[in-house]
């Protein structure tokens, strides 16, 4: 049966493919992104297929996504949160890493999440098969020996940490909820040198959200479908 999404930041990148997969193959998409009039790919993608909605939402405004979530008259079977910045790679010392790229990562890639779960979850599809993705990052993972970009890994951790209590949370409501790396991708944030396309990206991500199910909630999964420690 064919399946109603929604996903945050689908102008572009990862979040442009995955709203191109899933248009391929017959679902509905509502498609969320900061500028609705500038994001010609989606226009595109509107005029052959009517199964594509956009709408505005800034996952930095609470009132913005309060809004968009008003928009949705339908019940819908997927959230993904997928819009996310990458700022402050660099060591703890650099000028870039400053109190206010701080919180704009953390308001972006955490505050916008919980947000949007939030006020988009009571939207899920009442019947069955309700269920969250999170887009998240290896970088988040606590296991790892690399000595850079504090402002992303903690903000991925966090992220990775509310999956995790947004799945006890609403396990009772039979609402999954993962996490999931896709891939170093070839997008503006992946860079050109990146192993995957935005496409194989998406592609294995989709395969993933399908198998996606209660029994598999509250955990974080690479893109091929291997277990993350988070
Ligand atoms: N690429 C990689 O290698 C990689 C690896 C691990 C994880 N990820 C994660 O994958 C996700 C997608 O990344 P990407 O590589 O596709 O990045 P990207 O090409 O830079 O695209 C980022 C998307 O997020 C949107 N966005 C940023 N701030 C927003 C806001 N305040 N409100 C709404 N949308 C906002 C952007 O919209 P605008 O066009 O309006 O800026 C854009 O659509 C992110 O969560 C990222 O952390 C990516």
């Amino acid at each position: 049966m064919n399946k109603k999404v929604m996903i945050t930041g689908a102008n572009r990148g990862i979040g442009l493919s995955i709203t191109k997969n899933y248009l391929n193959r017959g679902d509905e998409v509502y498609a969320f992104c900061r500028s609705p009039k500038k994001s010609k790919e989606l226009y595109q993608l509107s005029k052959d297929n009517k199964k594509i909605k956009i709408y505005s939402l800034d996952v930095c405004s609470e009132d913005s996504i309060k809004n968009a979530s008003k928009l949705i008259d339908d019940y819908i079977d997927i959230i993904i949160c997928n819009a996310g910045i990458g700022s402050g790679y660099g060591g703890f010392m650099d000028d870039d890493n400053n109190q206010q790229k701080f919180l704009e990562v953390l308001n972006t890639n955490v505050v916008g999440p919980f947000l949007t779960i939030k006020y988009f979850s009571t939207k899920l599809n009442k019947v069955s098969d309700k269920k969250i993705a999170i887009i998240s990052s290896l970088m988040g993972s606590q296991h790892h020996d690399s000595s850079n970009a504090y402002f992303y890994r903690s903000s991925k951790a966090a992220v990775n940490n509310l999956m995790v209590t947004f799945s006890n949370e609403l396990s009772n409501q039979n609402i999954s909820i993962c996490s999931y790396h896709p891939g170093w991708v070839r997008t503006d944030m992946g860079g050109p040198n990146a192993d995957l396309s935005s496409e194989e990206s998406a592609k294995n991500l989709i395969k993933r959200f399908d198998e996606q199910s209660i029994t598999t909630t509250g955990r974080f999964y690479n893109y091929d479908g291997k277990l993350l420690m988070i």
